[in-house]
């Protein structure tokens, strides 16, 4: 059942093998990316490409994508995820396996490229009604994660922070700036209005995300895209986080201090259903 794709090889996931020096497992020199299909059918799989390809580019690996879509498709199919209501495919790529060093590997080294399908639960809808819990903590990632490195150390840390405090998902913030989660793009209802972190290169320029403005224009909901201040939050009427597989989620509650009325919000509720009926298979 557990089919995985290593270097254009299909095999069990417990025969797939990396070197030990792989350029990923000693230096996390590799990025990676998570795409949902619903049904069987990936979503917005071009910009999931696009955005690895960008990544590549910015770290100079030079590994060609063309092929991925059919991996990522074959890799559903052998592992019975065609029809899957909710499954996806994490793709990761790293420079290679080489001697260590700091620099470039001298000589060129084939990218070693792992993926796997996995069925997933999408968030239940009694946890959605209640809406999250969440903490702030420091962000203390590097300052270019609008790459999708594989070096989530600060992320892990800030997520285990979360499961530490017995809440559903943390917040990080940087000079006193609400700007993401650790796996996921933070939105708030402040003055009005949808405020999220612009797309710079203090975070994850989320494909949900980029869906849920998208959703929001055709609403009629005004967006701004502004650094949001934590202070704000304590006036915010709403909150929420979007994501591959958060999908989008309301938070109700930060720091032990319920946002609003403490309760899931009008614009999270219109935003997930306008969510849903875009997904492929909604009727
Ligand atoms: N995480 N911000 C961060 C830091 C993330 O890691 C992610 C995704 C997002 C949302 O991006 P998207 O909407 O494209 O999934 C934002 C993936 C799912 C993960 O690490 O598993």
């Amino acid at each position: 059942m557990d089919t995985v794709y290593l270097n254009g090889e299909y095999l069990p996931r417990d025969e797939a093998r990396v070197a030990a020096d792989d350029r990923g497992f000693l230096l996390s020199d590799g990025i990676y990316e998570v795409t949902p299909a619903y049904g069987g059918r990936f979503f917005r799989g071009d910009r999931h490409l696009a955005r690895m390809a960008r990544g590549l580019a910015a770290l100079r690996i030079e590994y060609d994508t063309g092929g991925l879509p059919a991996i990522k498709q074959r890799l559903l199919e052998v592992n019975g995820l065609a029809a899957a209501d909710f499954a996806y495919v994490y793709m990761q790529v790293t420079r290679g396996t080489a001697p260590r060093t700091h620099y470039f590997p001298a000589h060129a080294v084939e990218p070693t490229v792992y993926a796997y399908a996995r069925p997933h639960q999408r968030p239940p809808t009694a946890t959605w009604e209640r809406g999250y819990r969440a903490i702030t903590a420091p962000d203390r990632r590097w300052a270019r994660v609008d790459i999708k490195s594989i070096a989530l150390l600060p992320n892990v840390l800030a997520m285990q922070s979360a499961v530490d405090a017995g809440v559903d998902d943390v917040i990080l913030v940087r000079d006193g700036v609400a700007i993401e989660g650790a796996h996921s793009n933070f939105f708030a209802v402040s003055g009005g209005g949808l405020v999220t972190h612009p797309a710079t290169h203090q975070i994850l320029h989320g494909i949900t995300r980029e869906y849920v403005l998208e959703l929001a224009a055709g609403l009629g909901i005004p967006v701004e895209l502004r650094p949001l201040a934590v202070e704000e939050l304590a006036s915010a009427s709403e909150a929420f986080l979007t994501g591959t597989t958060t999908e989008v989620h309301p938070i109700v509650e930060i720091d032990g201090r319920p946002v609003g009325d403490g309760k899931v919000g009008p614009v999270a509720k219109r935003l997930t259903e306008a969510f849903r009926e875009g997904l492929p298979g909604a009727a």
